[in-house]
C-alpha cells in the first residue's frame, strides 16, 4: 500500500478523502465544502456494506480501515470519517494505521459541540445501534464536561426511513415519537436541553424530531460542527488550499453507482452526476 502522495501527485493539490458507510456521510461532505469552497473532495460510501451501524465494532473498524486504505491508495491529504458508527469504533485503528495523515472524526466534534450548546449539561444523543452499545459519545462528553448528564438512545430505523426518503410525513412522526417518547419525560424531569444528530442520516429528519421534541431543545449536527475541526487542521498542518478554481468532487461507491447518484443527491443537497461516480470493489 502507498501511504506517502507521490512527487507527481504532490504537484496537483491532493482532495481530502472522506468516507461513510453510505450516503448519509454527504450531508457531512456538504457542511464541510460549504465551509471549504477552495478544498476538493473524494467521497467513498460502502454502499455495498451498509447499515455499519447494527454491525459488530470489530466488522466495522474491519470495514473502515479497508475504505480507508482505498482512499489513500488514490491519494489523499487528510481523512475524514463521516460516519458515527466508524468514528465511535475504528477512530484509534484508523489513526494508528494511517498516521502521520491526519485522520478526523465526526463523534469528538459532535461532543465539543454538544457541550458548548447545553446549558444544562444535560444531553441527548441519536444514534445508531453500534454508537449508543460503545458509549463513545458519552466519553467524548464527560471528557468535556464531567457533571454531564447523557441519555443516549439508538435509532436504527430512521436510518432506513431515510434511505428511503421518507423524512416527514405520519409514519415518520409516529417512528420519532416511539423513539424520543423516553428523552421528553427526561427534558420535563430534567432540563434536558440538547439533542446531538449522532447519526449521518438524521440530519434529514430534522423537522420531524423538532416537531416531537419542541424547539426549545437546540439540536446538533456533528456533521457541521466537523467542518470546524478540519478547518484548523488543514491549517496548522499547512495543507489548505488558497482560494482559486476546483475541480470537480469525485464519488466512490462500493455497490451501484446509479443509486449512490439518485439517492445521494437528496443528501448532499446537489445532484450528482452519474459520470462522477466509479463503483469500486474493496
Ligand atoms: N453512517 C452511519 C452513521 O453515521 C449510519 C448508517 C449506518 O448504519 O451505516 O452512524
Amino acid at each position: 500500500m502507498t501511504r506517502t502522495p507521490s512527487p507527481a501527485r504532490e504537484r496537483v493539490p491532493l482532495p481530502i478523502g472522506i468516507f461513510d458507510s453510505g450516503v448519509g456521510g454527504l450531508t457531512v461532505l456538504r457542511a464541510i465544502a460549504a465551509r471549504l469552497p477552495a478544498e476538493q473532495f473524494l467521497y467513498l460510501g460502502d454502499t455495498a456494506r451498509l447499515p455499519y451501524g447494527t454491525k459488530s465494532a470489530e466488522s466495522v473498524t474491519r470495514y473502515a480501515l479497508q475504505a480507508a486504505a482505498h482512499l489513500v491508495e488514490r491519494g489523499i491529504k487528510m481523512l475524514v470519517v463521516a460516519c458515527n458508527t466508524a468514528s465511535a469504533v475504528a477512530m484509534p485503528a484508523l489513526a494508528a494505521e494511517f498516521a502521520p495523515l491526519p485522520v478526523v472524526g465526526v463523534v469528538e466534534a459532535g461532543a465539543e459541540a454538544a457541550v458548548r450548546a447545553s446549558h444544562s449539561g444535560h444531553i441527548a444523543v441519536l444514534a445508531t445501534e453500534s454508537t449508543v452499545r460503545g458509549g463513545a459519545y458519552e466519553r467524548a462528553i464527560r471528557a468535556r464536561r464531567a457533571d454531564a448528564r447523557v441519555f443516549s438512545q439508538a435509532c436504527s430505523l430512521f436510518v432506513a426511513l431515510v434511505e428511503e426518503g421518507w423524512t416527514q410525513g405520519p409514519l415518520v412522526e409516529a417512528v420519532a415519537r416511539e423513539y424520543l417518547q423516553p428523552l421528553l419525560t427526561e427534558k420535563t424531569r430534567d432540563g434536558l436541553d440538547c439533542l446531538v444528530l449522532g447519526c449521518t442520516h438524521f440530519p434529514l429528519l430534522r423537522k420531524t424530531i423538532l416537531q416531537v421534541t419542541g424547539a426549545e431543545v437546540m439540536l446538533v449536527d456533528s456533521g457541521e460542527t466537523v467542518a470546524r475541526t478540519i478547518a484548523e487542521t488543514l491549517e496548522q498542518r499547512q495543507l489548505a488550499c488558497v482560494a482559486g478554481a476546483r475541480g470537480r468532487h469525485r464519488f466512490l461507491a462500493t455497490d451501484d453507482a446509479e443509486r449512490f447518484a439518485r439517492v445521494g443527491g437528496r443528501f448532499l443537497g446537489a445532484e450528482i452526476a452519474l459520470t462522477d461516480v466509479e463503483q469500486v470493489d474493496l
